[in-house]
Parts: structure tokens; C-alpha cells; sequence
């Protein structure tokens, strides 16, 4: 079963949200780097980083990415990976969503589609931060939790003083333990 697969029959069978029916979803490559960026940069929230780190997650990191796409092009990424130390936990490190594509339910099929590809099924934890201004953010991990039906916490994690000026600190917000149905 491909990605694809999935995300039809998870998104649509358990939500109404039919208009998710114009997103195809899939992992992302090495040559989808400068259209990952460009999305980045487009939503003026994130800190886009360089062409060349989205083209090293396409290559080396696509088992726990996704992009989304329509008609129009790239319009959804998330970049993820296992923590290095403690691989049952899934660290959601962007969520880019562009302006057409939101409040669609595709944010929140992103991350289900991750959790239910076959070389996630251990995860037992998602971890992201948060600046505690992005309300959608926020909001989107805490629908994934009600999902989940797992407990969402927060603590502090990169204070503001890591960052330039102008910064916000980055808590970190942790959901789990789950066993992961997906
Ligand atoms: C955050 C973001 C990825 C959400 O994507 P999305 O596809 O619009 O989110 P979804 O439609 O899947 O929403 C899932 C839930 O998140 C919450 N949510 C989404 N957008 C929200 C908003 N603007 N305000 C409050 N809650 C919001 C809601 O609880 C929503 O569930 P509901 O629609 O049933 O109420 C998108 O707004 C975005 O790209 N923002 C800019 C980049 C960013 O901040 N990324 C996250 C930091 S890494």
C-alpha cells in the first residue's frame, strides 16, 4: 500500500473533510528541495532553511517526510525524524501548509500519514515545538492528540536567548505515550 493509498482511506473514511480529496500525498525526493523551500518561505512564519537541507531530507530523511500536492503544485510538507536517542519518538520539526490549503483537515493528514506508514508503526511519541504564538500550530498538534487520544504536554525547552533578536522561545510540546493504530 502506498501513501497515497493510505491517506484516502484514513482521511476520508474518518472525516467529512472531502475537499482533502484534491491532495495527493507522498514522500518527498531530492529534486523537490527548491519547491519545499519556496512553500517554507511563502507561509512568512517559519524559518526557512537552506535549499540545500530540504534537498538532504528528500534524500536521506523521505521515510519520515511528506508533501502534499495539487493541481497547482506543492502546497503541504512536513519534515520529521526519530530522535536520535530515544527512536520511538517522532520529532515533527516543520509543518508547512500554504494559504489555499488551509483549514482543510491536510496539516493533520500530513502527520496521520506518517504515523501510518508501516516503518512507524513503533512510534510511541510525537514531539514538536511550538512558539506559544502560533495558535494554529498549536491547535493542530492538540486535534492530533484528541486523535490519538493521548496526553499533550508542554515544557520549556529552547528559551528565546538561543535565537536572534526577535525570536520567540521554542517549548516543546510532547503527545504520548500512544500505541499507534494508524
Ligand atoms: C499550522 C498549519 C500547518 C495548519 O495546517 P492546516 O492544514 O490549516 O491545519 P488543519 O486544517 O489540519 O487543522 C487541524 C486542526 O488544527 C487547528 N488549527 C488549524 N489552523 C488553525 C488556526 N488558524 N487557528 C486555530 N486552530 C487552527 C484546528 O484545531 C484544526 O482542527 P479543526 O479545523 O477541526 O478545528 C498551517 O496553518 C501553516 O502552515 N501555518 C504556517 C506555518 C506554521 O506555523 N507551521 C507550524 C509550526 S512548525
Amino acid at each position: 500500500m502506498d501513501s497515497s493509498d493510505t491517506f484516502d482511506r484514513k482521511t476520508l473514511s474518518q472525516t467529512s473533510l472531502t475537499p482533502l480529496t484534491a491532495f495527493r500525498l507522498r514522500k518527498p525526493e531530492a529534486k523537490d528541495g527548491q519547491a519545499i523551500q519556496s512553500l517554507v518561505k511563502s507561509t512568512g512564519v517559519l524559518d526557512a532553511n537552506a535549499e540545500y537541507a530540504y534537498v538532504l531530507l528528500g534524500a536521506h530523511f523521505a521515510g519520515t517526510c511528506v508533501l502534499a500536492e495539487d493541481d497547482n503544485g506543492l502546497t503541504g510538507f512536513v519534515s520529521a525524524y526519530r530522535l536520535p536517542d530515544n527512536p520511538d519518538v517522532l520529532f515533527v520539526w516543520q509543518i508547512a501548509v500554504g494559504e489555499r490549503a488551509r483549514r482543510k483537515g491536510l496539516g493533520l493528514a500530513m502527520v496521520r500519514d506518517l504515523l501510518s506508514r508501516p516503518n512507524l508503526k513503533d512510534i510511541t511519541m510525537v514531539h514538536a515545538t511550538i512558539a506559544s504564538s502560533n495558535a494554529a500550530s498549536i491547535g493542530l498538534f492538540r486535534t492530533l492528540a484528541d486523535f490519538l487520544q493521548a496526553p499533550f504536554e508542554t515544557q520549556p525547552f529552547f528559551p528565546a536567548d538561543y535565537f536572534s533578536k526577535g525570536h520567540e522561545a521554542e517549548p516543546l510540546i510532547t503527545i504520548g505515550p500512544f500505541d499507534n493504530n494508524l
